[in-house]
């Protein structure tokens, strides 16, 4: 995690969102169909954004917060393939979206 936030990260993770994420999740705390990200980085810790972004499988079949979320939504999210890397940037974009300068 930087601090401040990386530019660079932001943007790659903003380009991402808008080709992958965009369809399911919304930016306020509107639910699509799944959870809105406004807030998402202050109510979830670092690893477990980390987590149900490049492993959501392992996610929704042994983590009780991931599994409540799929009670609510009532589908799977998919598993994207995003890299390490691109799941940094993303996490980059979503306290860049929570107003973390
Ligand atoms: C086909 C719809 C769909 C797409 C596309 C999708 N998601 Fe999801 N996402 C969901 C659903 C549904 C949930 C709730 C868990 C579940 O039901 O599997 C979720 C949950 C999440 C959560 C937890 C949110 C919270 O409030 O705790 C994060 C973080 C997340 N997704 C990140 C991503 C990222 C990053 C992408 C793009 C790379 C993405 N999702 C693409 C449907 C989607």
């Amino acid at each position: 995690m930087t601090k401040p936030l990386k530019p660079e990260w932001v943007a790659a993770g903003k380009a991402i969102y808008e080709m992958k994420c965009l369809p399911c999740h919304k930016l306020t705390n509107v639910r699509l169909v799944g959870p809105g990200w406004a807030g998402v980085s202050k109510r979830r810790q670092p690893l477990w954004i980390i987590n149900m972004i490049t492993n959501v499988d392992m996610m929704l079949a042994k983590d009780e917060e991931a599994q409540k979320l799929l009670e609510l939504c009532l589908v799977r999210m998919p598993n994207l393939s995003i890299s390490p890397e691109d799941a940094r940037s993303i996490l980059e974009f979503m306290r860049s979206n929570d107003g973390e300068p």
